[in-house]
């Protein structure tokens, strides 16, 4: 949830931080602080608020050059957002300063300990208690940072990342971590550690990923990394395969924008090299044997959020076209209610950032119980598909705005290429149907630019319902994932009340929602396709202007039948209806941004969110 880098080497520490910061505040913008060594001194400026004010700060009461830093934006769990809350926290002596991220579990017992023994905390985090904790084992660990790390880490409890520097090591940052994400950036002469490659990708592309229940040392010409008991461990490098460029907002006033705009080519990416010659499917990184998927019995998507929502389309897709029978599954749940798996199970877990903590304890739950586990991921070295026993990668590039877009459009493209490569193995499916497919998901980038055209439209859409109390979305099939994603990012993002039902479901009680004036959006099936279904929603777009809904329809080109019936109309392309989703959501991603904007919202950094939830 929180951002943290660490910084040595030969520049000014205190600028590289607070770029990575910047590059990192979309983790949690609660508060803000940094600290430097410098002269065997050790100096903190922490505020609460976004990183702005902590540059503000920095203005008015500037730090000493240095060049070791460290630096935390913060996702509150424990404490409100101020200013004695916000990390770095220090210790008694002043000379340690740590910054976390992630949930010390037993830090109540730890700091009546500490009580205890005298030492008077001045924070209610359970950050602070390791700041005291190091104090005490420095001296025991002949003034050795790293191997105090891994004395007090062997004591706590719960999911961490951790990060500390010490006024008389003006050359070491010690990380630790545990279930949360730590990766290290090498560079010449100078070494970084941070939550995500992005905060030190202008600097170097060359990245270690940091395994669980590592320490690590980090020197300006030196990384050293162990377990957690001081041994020697195995790690992984690997070269960051996008640019500084790919975190900046090029041109766009938002991220979310950007982003936004990104999803043709996301979507693009994502397919390329995934059709051989002779016309079979390619997912290179999926590895799987075929005697493994001819194994699988069921299939269940974990997944949050957006996420989940294209897990629920993974579903339709999944037994559309391999008729393996399929359960979707939220991960927050997926373990409590002792799910039935087997090792015939496979498990498919969604997660544009690889590290939401319900995802991964579903996904441990579930090797577990003997199931095996493949992850669809958008981030390289994530925990997630580092646990899983293979990856498809989305080719998404950063998604830096807390509204998911670019990973969502990519994760459906994803779930759409696995059940399709599924249906090639076990159904020996005639390559000409899958070709098809293929050929169609290689025109959809075309598609998704043609529905970006009416973004001004939208826009304009926005302004009328802005004072909207309320906004309902409908759809069946894969209409009904796309309805609850659009809420989603009205909630998320415009702060509305919004709801999305499946349009069947209306009348089993939603509808008595229903007043004057509400606007209900309508993801209206093809009417070349799905005829019956077609029908089917056209009675529930009637049942709700009967009550005076207002109707914003979004409909596929070509179909006029649905005119009478609509007060607004957006028009998507046509497309098969597994892939609707990839076209009719964006609009509704639309929609939400420009509500948002108009309100005034922090479009990109929503209130009391976090990009990437690290946290159960
Ligand atoms: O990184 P993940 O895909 O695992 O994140 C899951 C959800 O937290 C995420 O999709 C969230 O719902 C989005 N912010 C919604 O826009």
């Amino acid at each position: 949830m929180c951002g943290i880098v660490g910084y040595v080497g030969n520049k000014q520490a205190l600028s590289v931080v607070v770029e990575g910061l910047r590059r990192l505040e979309y983790r949690g913008y609660d508060s803000a602080g940094v600290a430097v060594v410098n002269n065997k001194k050790l100096d903190v400026r922490k505020k609460a608020g976004k990183l702005t004010n902590l540059e503000t700060l920095l203005g008015n009461d500037p730090l000493p050059d240095s060049t070791i830093a460290i630096g935390h934006t913060r996702w509150a769990t424990h404490g409100i957002p101020n200013d004695a809350n916000a990390h770095p926290h220090t210790d008694v002596s002043n000379e340690i300063a740590v910054i976390h991220n992630g949930i010390i579990e037993n830090f109540s017992e730890l700091r009546a300990e500490l009580q205890k023994a005298g030492v008077k905390l001045s924070s209610d985090t359970d950050t602070e208690v390791v700041a005291h904790l190091l104090n005490f084992e420095y001296p025991k660990s002949n003034n050795d940072l790293a191997e105090s790390m891994r004395r007090v880490v062997r004591k706590l409890r719960g999911a961490f990342t951790l990060v500390a520097v010490h006024a008389q090591q003006p050359d070491v940052v010690v990380g630790a971590r545990r279930n949360s994400p730590l990766v290290v950036g090498r560079g010449n002469g100078e070494n970084f550690l941070a939550s995500d490659v992005a905060a030190f990708i202008s600097h170097t592309k060359n990245a270690i990923e940091l395994g669980q229940d590592q320490v690590v040392e980090l020197r300006h010409d030196k990384v050293t990394i162990t377990d957690f008991e001081g041994k020697p461990a195995v790690t992984k490098e690997f070269v960051v395969d996008w640019d500084a460029k790919a975190a900046e907002k090029g041109g766009f006033d938002l991220f979310m924008l950007k982003e936004i705009f990104e999803q043709p080519k996301a979507v693009a990416e994502t397919l390329v090299g995934r059709l051989s010659e002779n016309g079979k499917l390619v997912l290179e990184e999926m590895t799987l044997s075929i005697g493994e998927i001819a194994n699988i019995e069921k299939i269940v998507f974990v997944a949050c959020g957006t996420a989940f929502h294209s897990g629920m389309i993974g579903k339709y897709a999944m037994e559309r076209w391999s008729r393996i029978p399929c359960e979707v599954e939220l991960a927050s749940e997926f373990r409590y209610r002792d799910p039935i798996l087997n090792q015939r199970t496979l498990v498919v877990a969604i997660s544009q950032s690889g590290e939401t903590m319900d995802t991964l304890m579903a996904i441990r739950h579930a090797k577990s119980q003997g199931a095996r586990v493949l992850a669809i991921c958008n981030t390289q070295g994530a925990t997630i598909p580092r646990e899983s026993d293979a990856v498809l990668y989305t080719r998404g590039g950063p998604e830096i705005a807390v509204a998911s877009t670019k990973a969502f459009l990519t994760q459906v493209v994803a779930v759409e290429l696995l059940s399709l490569y599924f249906a090639e193995l076990r159904l020996d499916k005639p390559t000409t149907e899958i070709k098809q497919v293929m050929n169609e998901l290689a025109n959809i980038s075309h598609q998704i630019d043609v529905v970006l055209d009416t973004t001004d439209a939208v826009k304009e859409l926005a302004k009328k319902y802005m004072n909207a109390q309320s906004v309902l979305f409908i759809g069946r099939h894969v209409g009904f994932p796309v309805a609850l994603e659009g809420a989603l990012k009205l909630k998320e993002l415009a702060y509305m009340h919004a709801e999305g039902f499946a349009a069947g479901e209306l009348k089993h009680g939603p509808i008595a929602l229903i007043e004057d004036g509400i606007p209900v959006v309508v993801i209206v099936p093809s009417v070349r396709l799905e005829k019956e279904l077609h029908e089917k929603v056209v009675s529930n777009i009637q049942e709700v202007r009967a009550r005076g809904a207002r109707t914003i329809l979004i409909v596929e080109e070509g179909d006029d039948s649905i005119i009478e019936f609509a007060d607004h109309i957006i028009r998507i392309p046509q497309t098969s209806s597994l892939l609707q989703p990839l076209v009719a959501t964006v609009p509704l991603q639309v929609f939400s941004c420009a509500l948002a904007t108009l309100k005034g919202h922090d479009v990109d950094q929503p209130r009391n969110l976090a990009k990437s939830v690290t946290v159960e």
